[in-house]
Protein backbone atom coordinates (compact mmCIF):
# COMPACT_ATOMS: atom_id res chain seq x y z
CA UNK A 1 0.00 0.00 0.00
CA UNK A 2 3.23 2.55 -0.36
CA UNK A 3 1.63 4.28 -3.04
CA UNK A 4 -1.73 4.71 -1.19
CA UNK A 5 -2.62 8.54 -0.44
CA UNK A 6 -4.46 9.14 2.91
CA UNK A 7 -6.43 12.33 2.76
CA UNK A 8 -8.91 13.40 5.73
CA UNK A 9 -11.93 11.55 5.94
CA UNK A 10 -14.43 12.31 2.83
CA UNK A 11 -11.86 14.36 1.37
CA UNK A 12 -13.39 15.17 -2.23
CA UNK A 13 -11.52 17.19 -4.87
CA UNK A 14 -13.89 18.55 -7.17
CA UNK A 15 -12.81 17.17 -10.35
CA UNK A 16 -13.62 13.83 -9.49
CA UNK A 17 -17.62 14.00 -8.77
CA UNK A 18 -20.49 16.21 -9.81
CA UNK A 19 -21.52 19.21 -7.51
CA UNK A 20 -24.54 18.87 -6.37
CA UNK A 21 -26.03 22.70 -8.24
CA UNK A 22 -23.83 21.78 -11.17
CA UNK A 23 -25.60 17.94 -11.27
CA UNK A 24 -29.13 20.14 -10.90
CA UNK A 25 -27.82 22.96 -13.51
CA UNK A 26 -27.49 19.66 -16.08
CA UNK A 27 -30.83 18.35 -15.69
CA UNK A 28 -32.59 21.49 -16.03
CA UNK A 29 -30.19 21.99 -19.31
CA UNK A 30 -31.11 18.56 -20.69
CA UNK A 31 -34.88 19.34 -20.12
CA UNK A 32 -34.74 22.60 -21.41
CA UNK A 33 -33.38 20.82 -24.91
CA UNK A 34 -36.95 18.18 -24.51
CA UNK A 35 -34.23 15.37 -24.75
CA UNK A 36 -35.27 14.08 -21.12
CA UNK A 37 -33.15 10.37 -19.90
CA UNK A 38 -31.80 9.59 -23.40
CA UNK A 39 -29.15 11.80 -23.36
CA UNK A 40 -28.45 11.21 -19.83
CA UNK A 41 -27.04 7.58 -19.99
CA UNK A 42 -30.12 5.71 -19.90
CA UNK A 43 -31.48 3.08 -22.35
CA UNK A 44 -34.35 3.74 -24.13
CA UNK A 45 -36.11 1.22 -22.28
CA UNK A 46 -35.59 3.42 -19.02
CA UNK A 47 -36.90 6.20 -21.05
CA UNK A 48 -40.22 4.58 -21.57
CA UNK A 49 -40.18 3.79 -17.77
CA UNK A 50 -39.49 7.43 -16.29
CA UNK A 51 -42.37 8.45 -19.13
CA UNK A 52 -44.36 6.03 -17.29
CA UNK A 53 -43.72 7.24 -13.85
CA UNK A 54 -43.51 10.90 -13.73
CA UNK A 55 -45.67 12.06 -10.39
CA UNK A 56 -43.07 9.53 -8.51
CA UNK A 57 -39.69 11.27 -9.38
CA UNK A 58 -37.77 12.88 -8.81
CA UNK A 59 -38.65 12.90 -5.24
CA UNK A 60 -37.86 15.30 -2.68
CA UNK A 61 -34.94 14.34 -0.42
CA UNK A 62 -35.43 13.46 3.33
CA UNK A 63 -33.04 16.51 4.77
CA UNK A 64 -32.08 13.82 7.66
CA UNK A 65 -30.28 12.07 4.87
CA UNK A 66 -28.53 14.49 2.66
CA UNK A 67 -25.02 14.88 3.60
CA UNK A 68 -22.90 17.95 2.77
CA UNK A 69 -20.46 15.99 0.05
CA UNK A 70 -21.04 15.81 -3.60
CA UNK A 71 -22.35 13.18 -5.58
CA UNK A 72 -20.74 10.48 -7.76
CA UNK A 73 -20.82 11.29 -11.34
CA UNK A 74 -24.32 9.73 -12.37
CA UNK A 75 -22.47 8.37 -15.45
CA UNK A 76 -20.29 6.26 -12.81
CA UNK A 77 -22.53 5.19 -10.70
CA UNK A 78 -24.98 3.84 -13.52
CA UNK A 79 -21.71 2.51 -15.89
CA UNK A 80 -19.71 0.85 -13.38
CA UNK A 81 -21.80 -1.97 -11.82
CA UNK A 82 -21.43 -5.10 -10.06
CA UNK A 83 -25.00 -7.71 -11.22
CA UNK A 84 -23.23 -11.36 -11.92
CA UNK A 85 -26.47 -12.68 -13.42
CA UNK A 86 -25.65 -10.16 -16.61
CA UNK A 87 -21.56 -10.27 -16.47
CA UNK A 88 -18.67 -9.89 -14.28
CA UNK A 89 -17.17 -7.19 -16.28
CA UNK A 90 -18.67 -4.04 -14.33
CA UNK A 91 -18.46 -1.44 -17.27
CA UNK A 92 -20.30 -3.85 -19.66
CA UNK A 93 -23.42 -4.58 -17.76
CA UNK A 94 -25.42 -1.46 -19.10
CA UNK A 95 -25.51 -3.39 -22.47
CA UNK A 96 -26.58 -6.95 -21.26
CA UNK A 97 -29.60 -5.60 -19.71
CA UNK A 98 -32.09 -4.88 -22.59
CA UNK A 99 -33.74 -8.17 -22.67
CA UNK A 100 -34.70 -7.95 -18.48
CA UNK A 101 -37.93 -7.40 -18.49
CA UNK A 102 -39.00 -5.23 -15.01
CA UNK A 103 -42.36 -3.74 -15.47
CA UNK A 104 -44.87 -5.31 -14.27
CA UNK A 105 -42.79 -6.75 -11.78
CA UNK A 106 -43.98 -8.88 -8.47
CA UNK A 107 -42.83 -9.16 -5.74
CA UNK A 108 -43.80 -12.10 -2.99
CA UNK A 109 -43.55 -11.01 0.81
CA UNK A 110 -43.70 -14.84 2.65
CA UNK A 111 -42.79 -16.78 5.55
CA UNK A 112 -42.68 -16.65 9.59
CA UNK A 113 -45.67 -13.63 9.16
CA UNK A 114 -49.49 -13.12 9.92
CA UNK A 115 -50.33 -11.00 6.67
CA UNK A 116 -48.15 -12.65 3.65
CA UNK A 117 -48.66 -10.82 0.85
CA UNK A 118 -47.69 -10.32 -2.86
CA UNK A 119 -47.40 -6.93 -4.34
CA UNK A 120 -46.40 -4.89 -7.82
CA UNK A 121 -43.14 -2.94 -7.60
CA UNK A 122 -44.83 0.52 -9.15
CA UNK A 123 -47.99 -0.15 -7.54
CA UNK A 124 -46.09 -0.25 -3.88
CA UNK A 125 -43.86 2.89 -4.63
CA UNK A 126 -47.51 4.70 -5.24
CA UNK A 127 -48.89 3.41 -2.28
CA UNK A 128 -45.96 3.94 0.07
CA UNK A 129 -45.01 7.52 -1.52
CA UNK A 130 -40.83 7.81 -1.78
CA UNK A 131 -38.20 9.73 -0.40
CA UNK A 132 -34.71 10.99 -1.86
CA UNK A 133 -31.75 9.87 0.77
CA UNK A 134 -28.08 10.29 -0.54
CA UNK A 135 -26.32 7.80 1.19
CA UNK A 136 -22.15 6.62 1.01
CA UNK A 137 -22.45 3.68 -0.69
CA UNK A 138 -18.87 0.82 -0.07
CA UNK A 139 -18.08 -2.32 -2.19
CA UNK A 140 -16.36 -4.78 -0.61
CA UNK A 141 -13.55 -4.74 -3.49
CA UNK A 142 -12.73 -1.51 -2.04
CA UNK A 143 -14.47 1.21 -4.23
CA UNK A 144 -17.13 3.54 -2.80
CA UNK A 145 -19.71 5.82 -4.37
CA UNK A 146 -21.84 8.85 -3.37
CA UNK A 147 -25.40 7.91 -4.63
CA UNK A 148 -29.22 9.95 -4.27
CA UNK A 149 -31.09 6.74 -4.01
CA UNK A 150 -34.86 7.78 -3.92
CA UNK A 151 -37.19 4.76 -2.45
CA UNK A 152 -39.18 4.08 0.93
CA UNK A 153 -37.72 2.22 4.11
CA UNK A 154 -37.72 -1.68 3.90
CA UNK A 155 -39.64 -1.10 8.14
CA UNK A 156 -42.80 0.20 6.06
CA UNK A 157 -42.69 -2.71 3.76
CA UNK A 158 -41.79 -5.25 6.39
CA UNK A 159 -44.57 -4.03 8.61
CA UNK A 160 -47.43 -4.86 6.51
CA UNK A 161 -46.88 -8.34 6.65
CA UNK A 162 -47.09 -8.10 10.48
CA UNK A 163 -43.59 -10.97 11.35
CA UNK A 164 -44.31 -13.32 13.80
CA UNK A 165 -42.47 -13.21 16.96
CA UNK A 166 -40.64 -16.50 15.70
CA UNK A 167 -38.95 -14.54 12.77
CA UNK A 168 -35.20 -13.26 12.96
CA UNK A 169 -33.99 -12.94 10.07
CA UNK A 170 -35.15 -11.47 6.44
CA UNK A 171 -33.87 -13.32 3.25
CA UNK A 172 -33.85 -11.84 0.14
CA UNK A 173 -34.30 -13.47 -3.40
CA UNK A 174 -33.11 -11.75 -6.83
CA UNK A 175 -34.81 -12.78 -10.11
CA UNK A 176 -33.45 -15.90 -11.51
CA UNK A 177 -34.69 -15.27 -15.44
CA UNK A 178 -32.14 -17.03 -17.75
CA UNK A 179 -33.69 -15.58 -20.81
CA UNK A 180 -33.16 -12.78 -19.79
CA UNK A 181 -30.05 -12.95 -17.73
CA UNK A 182 -27.00 -13.81 -19.66
CA UNK A 183 -24.84 -13.96 -17.10
CA UNK A 184 -26.55 -16.78 -15.15
CA UNK A 185 -24.97 -19.59 -17.86
CA UNK A 186 -21.69 -18.54 -17.72
CA UNK A 187 -21.41 -19.10 -13.80
CA UNK A 188 -23.23 -22.56 -13.71
CA UNK A 189 -21.11 -23.24 -10.39
CA UNK A 190 -23.14 -20.79 -8.73
CA UNK A 191 -25.72 -21.15 -6.36
CA UNK A 192 -28.42 -19.05 -7.70
CA UNK A 193 -30.66 -17.35 -7.65
CA UNK A 194 -28.78 -14.51 -5.65
CA UNK A 195 -29.61 -14.38 -2.05
CA UNK A 196 -29.07 -11.65 0.62
CA UNK A 197 -30.05 -11.43 4.34
CA UNK A 198 -30.41 -9.49 7.41
CA UNK A 199 -30.97 -9.94 11.30
CA UNK A 200 -34.84 -8.64 11.17
CA UNK A 201 -33.77 -6.07 13.93
CA UNK A 202 -31.38 -4.68 10.88
CA UNK A 203 -34.11 -4.93 8.25
CA UNK A 204 -36.27 -2.56 10.68
CA UNK A 205 -33.35 0.21 11.27
CA UNK A 206 -34.53 3.55 9.78
CA UNK A 207 -31.14 3.81 7.49
CA UNK A 208 -32.17 0.39 5.42
CA UNK A 209 -33.72 1.75 2.27
CA UNK A 210 -35.90 -0.25 -0.70
CA UNK A 211 -34.59 1.74 -3.36
CA UNK A 212 -36.71 2.12 -6.87
CA UNK A 213 -35.07 5.45 -8.20
CA UNK A 214 -31.38 6.68 -8.33
CA UNK A 215 -30.66 10.33 -9.31
CA UNK A 216 -34.40 11.45 -9.55
CA UNK A 217 -35.19 8.98 -12.02
CA UNK A 218 -36.08 5.16 -11.72
CA UNK A 219 -33.50 2.76 -11.44
CA UNK A 220 -31.80 1.83 -14.34
CA UNK A 221 -32.00 -1.65 -14.68
CA UNK A 222 -28.07 -2.57 -13.98
CA UNK A 223 -28.56 -0.76 -10.95
CA UNK A 224 -31.03 -3.47 -9.75
CA UNK A 225 -34.58 -1.82 -10.99
CA UNK A 226 -37.18 -2.26 -10.40
CA UNK A 227 -36.77 -2.71 -6.43
CA UNK A 228 -33.25 -3.12 -4.70
CA UNK A 229 -32.13 -3.29 -1.11
CA UNK A 230 -29.40 -0.18 0.08
CA UNK A 231 -28.01 -1.48 3.32
CA UNK A 232 -25.02 1.75 3.72
CA UNK A 233 -23.62 0.62 6.60
CA UNK A 234 -22.74 -3.39 4.93
CA UNK A 235 -20.78 -4.01 2.33
CA UNK A 236 -22.37 -3.38 -1.22
CA UNK A 237 -22.71 -7.27 -2.11
CA UNK A 238 -25.73 -7.19 0.73
CA UNK A 239 -27.60 -4.53 -1.08
CA UNK A 240 -29.19 -7.11 -3.29
CA UNK A 241 -30.28 -6.57 -6.76
CA UNK A 242 -34.34 -6.74 -8.55
CA UNK A 243 -36.09 -8.25 -5.85
CA UNK A 244 -38.73 -11.20 -6.36
CA UNK A 245 -39.07 -12.31 -3.07
CA UNK A 246 -38.65 -11.09 1.02
CA UNK A 247 -39.00 -14.21 3.42
CA UNK A 248 -39.39 -14.37 6.96
CA UNK A 249 -36.94 -16.58 8.85
CA UNK A 250 -35.92 -18.13 12.18
CA UNK A 251 -32.92 -18.83 10.86
CA UNK A 252 -29.57 -17.60 9.84
CA UNK A 253 -30.51 -17.37 5.69
CA UNK A 254 -27.99 -19.72 3.30
CA UNK A 255 -26.76 -16.12 0.82
CA UNK A 256 -25.27 -16.79 -2.43
CA UNK A 257 -21.65 -15.03 -1.44
CA UNK A 258 -21.45 -16.32 1.85
CA UNK A 259 -22.09 -20.07 0.55
CA UNK A 260 -18.93 -19.83 -1.66
CA UNK A 261 -16.77 -18.54 -0.06
CA UNK A 262 -17.82 -17.94 3.87
CA UNK A 263 -14.90 -16.32 5.33
CA UNK A 264 -14.55 -13.91 2.43
CA UNK A 265 -18.02 -12.82 2.70
CA UNK A 266 -19.53 -13.29 6.57
CA UNK A 267 -22.91 -12.86 6.93
CA UNK A 268 -23.01 -9.46 9.07
CA UNK A 269 -20.70 -7.85 6.43
CA UNK A 270 -20.60 -4.57 8.41
CA UNK A 271 -18.05 -1.95 6.93
CA UNK A 272 -14.89 -2.03 9.40
CA UNK A 273 -11.68 -0.46 8.10
CA UNK A 274 -9.96 -2.57 10.77
CA UNK A 275 -10.86 -6.11 9.70
CA UNK A 276 -9.22 -6.73 6.71
CA UNK A 277 -10.62 -8.84 3.79
CA UNK A 278 -8.50 -12.16 3.84
CA UNK A 279 -7.39 -11.01 0.58
CA UNK A 280 -7.37 -7.13 0.65
CA UNK A 281 -7.08 -4.03 3.02
CA UNK A 282 -10.42 -2.95 3.72
CA UNK A 283 -8.62 0.12 5.63
CA UNK A 284 -9.37 2.60 2.66
CA UNK A 285 -11.48 2.82 -0.38
CA UNK A 286 -11.34 4.13 -3.92
CA UNK A 287 -14.23 6.81 -4.18
CA UNK A 288 -14.99 6.06 -7.99
CA UNK A 289 -15.37 8.82 -10.36
CA UNK A 290 -13.43 10.75 -13.68
CA UNK A 291 -9.98 11.29 -11.13
CA UNK A 292 -10.88 8.35 -8.79
CA UNK A 293 -9.32 9.19 -5.17
CA UNK A 294 -8.66 7.16 -2.25
CA UNK A 295 -9.95 7.81 1.29
CA UNK A 296 -9.90 6.20 4.32
CA UNK A 297 -12.73 4.03 4.78
CA UNK A 298 -14.91 4.35 8.60
CA UNK A 299 -16.32 2.15 10.17
CA UNK A 300 -20.11 1.18 9.80
CA UNK A 301 -19.17 2.92 6.51
CA UNK A 302 -19.59 6.78 8.76
CA UNK A 303 -23.25 5.14 9.95
CA UNK A 304 -22.77 5.25 13.80
CA UNK A 305 -26.30 5.23 14.30
CA UNK A 306 -26.69 1.62 13.87
CA UNK A 307 -23.54 0.77 16.70
CA UNK A 308 -26.23 0.18 19.34
CA UNK A 309 -27.39 -2.93 17.17
CA UNK A 310 -23.81 -4.87 17.58
CA UNK A 311 -23.87 -4.47 21.64
N1 LIG B 1 -27.39 -8.15 -6.55
C1 LIG B 1 -27.46 -9.14 -7.46
N2 LIG B 1 -28.63 -9.74 -7.66
N3 LIG B 1 -26.38 -9.55 -8.18
C2 LIG B 1 -25.15 -8.99 -7.99
O1 LIG B 1 -24.17 -9.41 -8.64
N4 LIG B 1 -23.80 -7.36 -6.72
C3 LIG B 1 -23.69 -6.71 -5.43
C4 LIG B 1 -24.91 -5.81 -5.13
N5 LIG B 1 -26.13 -6.50 -5.43
C5 LIG B 1 -25.02 -7.96 -7.01
C6 LIG B 1 -26.20 -7.53 -6.33
C7 LIG B 1 -22.47 -5.93 -5.29
S1 LIG B 1 -21.04 -6.82 -5.08
C8 LIG B 1 -22.47 -4.57 -5.27
S2 LIG B 1 -21.06 -3.70 -4.92
C9 LIG B 1 -23.68 -3.81 -5.60
O2 LIG B 1 -24.78 -4.64 -5.92
C10 LIG B 1 -23.40 -2.89 -6.77
O3 LIG B 1 -24.49 -2.03 -6.99
P1 LIG B 1 -24.43 -0.98 -8.17
O4 LIG B 1 -24.11 -1.70 -9.45
O5 LIG B 1 -25.77 -0.32 -8.21
O6 LIG B 1 -23.33 -0.01 -7.81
Amino acid sequence: MANVIIRPDWHLPESSITPINEYHNRRAFVKQLGLGAGIAGLSLADTLQAAAAPKLYPAKRNAKYNPKIVLTNKAWATGYNNFYEFTTSKEHVRFLVDKFKTNPWQVEVSGLCDKPFKFDALDMAKKLGLEERVYRFRCVEAWSMIVPWTGYTLSKLLKQAEPKASAKYVKFYTAMKPAEMPGLARLPQYPWPYTEGLRLDEAMHDLTFMATGIYGEPLPKQNGAPLRLVVPWKYGYKSIKSIVKIEFTDRQPKTLWNALAPREYPFESNVDPGVPHPRWSQASERLIGPNPVRIKTIKFNGYPQVAGLYK
